[in-house]
């Protein structure tokens, strides 16, 4: 047998049995990825000519006239007036020809003209025409069908002449059909993206970091960086955001863990602990931290500090957001240890700190030593031992005495499963304190993997007793409120109230009225 060939047979890509069809998307199992394929739209020839000729005439491109008198129905000339008044006048061209515009002004395109287009006989399938021509013109071109499919949750491009690859929440890394042309749209679709976020990015500044208008985050590179051509990877923004009940639904944490760090984050209103969430890429961080933040309660004053804005508190009105700012031309660096540094004069009750990655690690930690309790944020790192070591070395070079000022580690994992897509889940909590000059660190919950569980160790919980101290509580009346909040969410979770809104307004109104609210909830069983 020839073995090279066989070799070669092996690693090609196999294509199995369809998996699901939905809209223009069919999913195949297969080998080494599943396939993710987009089937070419059917749209007749005269609904392709028209989808080119809006498409065109959104951004103000140039029409050929003889095919305006093609169009030449009264039929046409009518939709075409309509097109100009209600469409084309809501968008400044010069803007959206370069940028994405802001998400309301979309949604006013968008809707308008579906119902344009619901009066024209020649467009069979309207919303499907109406977003091919919002992808050509005014959105993210051939990537639009990725965009638009909320079972996606990342779009990688490896660069010229590869196909793109998708993270799909059922389905897991996918190779797709689409495939990136030298001479295509992906040069000019990085450019609008560097213009919207008013970033340079060119062959002095090759690596772009950024989050668009709909909250999608976004990491490009250019030749300089990547030779094979430019790469693109959009993390795409979820539309609902998760409330702590979701990530119990989904089994990310159950209602035990969510309770006792519920106590933790809030401290009985006394004695709120610090907390770091780590883990790895992509691993569910930034989403618990805002979950996590959902339970301060509203009378505390809040400073987010953050590289790109991704954590969002709501209806909070007592909140303010500061973001990081490269060097531009003249204007000066602002570091997150800057934003850091002055957030202190800010007089903030909690200090949440997006990502933590270098020397502001050290500010957050003096933070906490002249009394700012409460403070989050999440660090990169693949264990609570591992998040201590990078804590100690440089670039944070926080000093060891000063670790045990954390509390809590929540340390995040994904993994992918073929019987249950991509998973997130909280692989262990562990507190830490001081024994003489050791820094020791107690895991108070562990995942267990081939049970698919969150299991309680039997490691007694140093934090009960600190807090009880701090609260005039005795531990024992601490579990018991740990216990009535178990009982809280599992309510919620059995009433299906999950809506971010929702849950947060059940959790600060139990702040102001906890039996008030525990009424409720033995007469709505
Ligand atoms: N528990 C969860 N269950 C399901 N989806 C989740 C969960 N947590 C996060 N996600 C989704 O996963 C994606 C990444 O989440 P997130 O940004 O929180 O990760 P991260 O660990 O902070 O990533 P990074 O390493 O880039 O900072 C988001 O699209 C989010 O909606
Ligand atoms: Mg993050």
């Amino acid at each position: 047998m020839d073995l090279n060939w066989w070799f070669f047979l092996a690693i090609d890509q196999v294509k199995g049995e369809l998996l699901e069809s939905y809209e223009r998307i069919d999913i195949f199992s297969g080998f080494p990825y599943n396939l993710y394929l987009v089937k070419d739209s059917s749209f007749t020839p005269q609904e392709k000519q028209l989808i080119d000729f809006l498409a065109k005439k959104l951004v103000g491109g140039q029409i050929s006239s003889e095919f305006v008198k093609q169009l030449d129905s009264k039929e046409i000339q009518q939709f075409l007036r309509a097109f100009e008044s209600n469409v084309v006048s809501l968008i400044d061209l010069n803007y959206l020809n370069q940028k994405f515009g802001d998400l309301k002004t979309i949604e006013l395109v968008k809707l308008n003209l579906e119902l344009l287009l619901e009066d024209l006989s020649i467009v069979k399938n309207k919303s499907i025409v109406c977003e091919e021509i919002l992808n050509k013109s005014i959105g993210y071109r051939e990537l639009g069908v990725f965009v638009e499919d909320d079972f996606l949750e990342e779009i990688m491009i490896n660069g010229y002449g590869k196909p793109v690859f998708v993270l799909h929440k059922k389905y897991g890394v996918c190779k797709t059909n689409v495939l990136v042309e030298e001479k295509g749209f992906l040069s000019g679709l990085i450019n609008k993206i560097a213009l919207t976020v008013e970033k340079k990015f060119d062959e002095f500044n090759p690596l772009l970091d950024a989050r668009l208008p709909d909250g999608s985050r976004v990491n490009a590179t250019i030749q300089q960086v990547s030779p094979k051509g430019p790469s693109l990877t959009i993390r795409k923004f979820s539309k609902n955001s998760l409330s702590l009940i979701k990530l119990v639904e989904f089994g990310t944490l159950n209602s035990e863990l969510a309770a006792f760090l519920w106590v933790m984050v809030e401290g009985i209103g006394i004695e709120p602990m610090n907390l770091i969430v780590t883990g790895g890429t992509s691993s569910g961080k930034t989403v618990l931290l805002n979950v996590l933040a959902t339970l301060i309660p509203y009378n505390n004053r809040i400073i987010t500090i953050e590289d790109t804005l991704e954590l969002s508190l709501g209806s909070r009105e007592n909140w303010i957001q500061l973001e990081s700012r490269p060097k531009i031309g003249t204007t000066s660096e602002v570091s997150m240890n800057d934003l850091l540094k002055n957030s202190l004069r800010m007089r903030p009750d909690r200090i949440i700190v997006g990502e933590v990655r270098s020397e502001e690690a050290q500010t957050l930690f003096t933070a906490m030593d002249t009394g700012h309790r409460g403070c989050m944020g999440t660090l990169h790192s693949n264990t609570a031992r591992e998040m201590l070591l990078r804590l100690k070395t440089p670039p944070m070079s926080v000093s060891e005495s000063m670790l045990p000022l954390l509390n809590l580690v929540v340390v995040m994992e994904r993994f992918y499963e073929p019987k249950k897509g991509v998973v997130r889940r909280v692989k262990e909590l562990a507190e830490i304190s001081r024994m003489e000059e050791q820094v020791l660190l107690a895991n108070l919950f562990e995942y267990d993997r081939l049970k698919d569980k969150i299991l309680k160790t039997d490691l007694p919980s140093h934090l009960i007793e600190l807090l009880s101290e701090r609260v005039s509580m005795t531990k024992n009346e601490l579990k018991q409120e740990i216990e009535v909040r178990k009982r809280l969410i599992d309510w919620m979770l059995a009433k299906g109230i999950s809506d971010m809104g929702d849950v947060e307004e059940i959790f600060q109104r139990y702040y102001l009225d906890p039996a008030g609210v525990l009424e409720k909830l033995s007469k709505y069983r």
